[in-house]
């Protein structure tokens, strides 16, 4: 089964900031003209790590719901929805627990990382240890091929990766699975037979990754095949299975390093962020009061802009002319630091408009956000459903 699909998820956290937008919102903007795309909101691994607060988990899902439609997520592109209202998700998390190794949990490198981390919080749980596992099953259950995330995030696409090679090896299994490819072969016509054995041993041999895109390509273009042969022959490329769970890839979003207001990474908890929809005023303030290079204690001293995180800002918000403006200016004294701050923030605010303008109708009525993610749930779920018949009767559960 080969379909095109970009899935990726985040933890409501509320009102948004801007950090979140060029580290991830923005790249996914992109990608919805690119891919079909599936979008969520990850509450129930708020949970895991949340779960002594879940008063505040309801606002911090439309908070951050609206700062994604006033990113550009455009919901007539984008299927937009909520983990918890496709409870499909946990059925596939404990059907995949079954098989899933403990081992594998436990050496997850943010695992013992992050218990250290939030010492403050009793994370010794089962869900917690089994978070990952609740992210391969949020890929899994669409049969996502990209998934757009940080690098924090890779091991977790490499373990998903290891999920859904082992279910296809222990449940692909299928009786006279060879016969049935072989017959499957023969109906895609002399010419293309021949072409797909040829690439099959290519792929089986050689490792030939080009040999197997091509194949796929083959296979996706073949009119003659009913959609269960289609399946074997996928499934055939690889091995004699039946691939019933896809092998997601990670797609490395580029993030520029966008400093928080310390110079220190940008996160809500640390108190550095500048919001997505924040008061012109208020953006301004923050700026003006951000530190700057310490060897600039009077407007007199010179300073070195890479010592500065106001130009780590100047890098994503400035052009050419005005970044080489800032470097003269700072290293001879030419301009005060909030002469230097000022197109920042102008930048800022203009950048912030068009936000601003796509939430408001959001906030002028909520029923719209309610509606547009009700219909992003249910074509959500109908895509899960659908795997989870073939995952059901791979594991015995399909009783007629
Ligand atoms: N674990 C991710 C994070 O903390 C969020 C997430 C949950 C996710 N499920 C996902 C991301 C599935 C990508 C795909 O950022
Ligand atoms: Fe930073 Fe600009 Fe001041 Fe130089 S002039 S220290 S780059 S704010």
């Amino acid at each position: 089964m080969f379909i095109d699909r970009v899935l990726s998820g985040m933890r409501p956290t509320g009102a948004l900031h801007i950090g979140h937008f060029h580290g991830a919102l923005k790249n996914w903007v992109k990608l919805q003209d690119e891919h079909p795309c599936f979008f969520f909101v990850a509450d129930w691994h708020a949970l895991t790590t949340h779960y002594e607060s879940p008063e505040v988990l309801e606002d911090s899902v439309w908070d951050m719901l609206v700062d994604w439609f006033a990113a550009g997520i455009d919901p007539q592109k984008a299927t937009v929805f909520i983990q918890s209202r496709v409870p499909e998700h946990a059925e596939l998390f404990l059907l995949l627990a079954m098989a899933t190794p403990l081992g594998w949990l436990e050496r997850v490198p943010t695992y013992k990382d992050q218990i250290e981390k939030l010492k403050e919080r009793d994370l010794s749980t089962y869900g917690f240890l089994g978070y990952p596992l609740m992210q391969a099953a949020d890929i899994l259950i669409y049969r996502a091929n990209m998934v757009p995330v940080g690098e924090d995030q890779v091991p977790h696409i490499e373990m998903t990766r290891e999920i859904a090679r082992r279910f296809n090896h222990l449940f692909g299994s299928e009786p006279g699975f060879e016969e049935k490819a072989n017959a499957a072969v023969r109906k895609l016509g002399a010419k293309r037979a021949k072409l797909y054995k040829e690439l099959r041993a290519k792929y089986q041999e050689h490792g030939e990754q080009d040999a197997l895109d091509a194949a796929r390509a083959l296979l996706a273009e073949a009119q003659s095949l009913s959609m269960g042969d289609r399946e074997r022959l996928f499934g055939y490329l690889e091995g004699a299975r039946r691939v019933i769970l896809t092998e997601p890839a990670a797609l490395l979003t580029e993030v520029p390093r966008l400093p928080g207001l310390d110079g220190q990474k940008m996160s809500k908890s640390g108190g550095n962020a500048v919001l997505m929809r924040e008061e012109p005023k208020v953006l301004a303030q923050k700026i003006r009061t951000m530190p700057t290079d310490p060897a600039r204690v009077r407007r007199t001293d010179p300073g070195d802009p890479e010592k500065c995180p106001v130009w780590q800002l100047h890098l994503v918000y400035s052009n050419d002319d005005t970044r080489a403006w800032v470097q003269k200016g700072c290293r001879s004294a030419g301009i005060g630091c909030l002469e230097c701050k000022q197109p920042v923030i102008d930048a800022m605010v203009r950048e912030q408009e068009p936000w601003r303008n796509r939430a408001q109708p959001y906030l002028d009525d909520p029923s719209l956000l309610r509606s547009i993610v009700a219909d992003g749930c249910d074509r959500a779920r109908a895509a899960a459903q659908e795997t989870m018949r073939d995952v059901r009767e791979a594991m015995g559960l399909a009783y007629s």
